[in-house]
């Protein structure tokens, strides 16, 4: 399709950004099944981060389908055009100059990598939080998993749709470990790659 648009460049770049803000932009993908403590880790995080000055933005699936992404329901297609938009989001906040934090399923191996295609080499971090299927449904904080054992809500990731674990994550996290200690290993993989000081 031809679309008659070109791009425009702006004189005041991320890099510039950066230096403003003392800190690298990235934006940190943290994928993982429903209840393995995405939110909670990124969060968290967040606020740790955010306590060291480091500006930043936390993008939450549950928040961003009150939203940018409310009629997509949870089909493969819908699910893929989610976090189209939100690696489309995540690269304008990155751009910003932002430490952008996600937290999405992000079920498709293929979507996670075209997000990391779009951004600037190295500025996708990708974070597997690895909680064991059984873990997240005794977890079961939203009553979903009982609910789609019961047949009540369909498509749910783990029970009747796939979720393809990273195969090579910039950082592997163990769900079931205290959230201090996870937090702790993020910043100090941020730190080892001189994104933060
Ligand atoms: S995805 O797969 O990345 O597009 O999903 P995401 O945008 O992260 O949304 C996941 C949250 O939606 C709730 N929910 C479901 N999850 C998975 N499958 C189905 N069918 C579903 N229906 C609703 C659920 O609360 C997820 O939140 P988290 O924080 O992951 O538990």
């Amino acid at each position: 399709m031809e679309h008659n648009v070109v791009w425009h460049p702006h004189a005041i770049t991320r890099t510039d950004r950066e230096v403003a803000n003392q800190h690298c932009a990235v934006v940190v993908w943290l994928t993982g099944l429903s209840g393995s403590g995405k939110s909670s880790i990124a969060g968290a995080l967040e606020q740790a981060l955010h306590h060291q000055g480091v500006r930043t933005y936390l993008l939450d699936g549950d928040n961003v389908r009150h939203g940018l992404c409310q009629d997509l329901g949870f089909s493969d297609d819908d699910r893929r055009e989610n976090i189209r938009r939100v690696g489309e989001v995540a690269g304008l906040m990155m751009d910003a100059g932002l430490v952008v934090i996600t937290a999405f399923i992000s079920p498709h191996r293929s979507d996670r990598e075209n997000v990391a295609l779009r951004l600037p080499e190295g500025s996708f971090i990708e974070v597997f939080v690895d909680t064991p299927l059984e873990v997240c449904e005794q977890r079961d904080p939203k009553g979903l998993y009982k609910r789609a054992r019961k047949g009540e809500i369909k498509q749910f990731t783990g029970i009747d749709l796939p979720y393809e674990q990273p195969l090579k994550p910039d950082i592997h996290l163990n769900g079931e470990l205290p959230l201090g200690q996870l937090v702790d290993q993020l910043v100090d993989e941020l730190q080892r790659r001189a994104v933060i000081s």
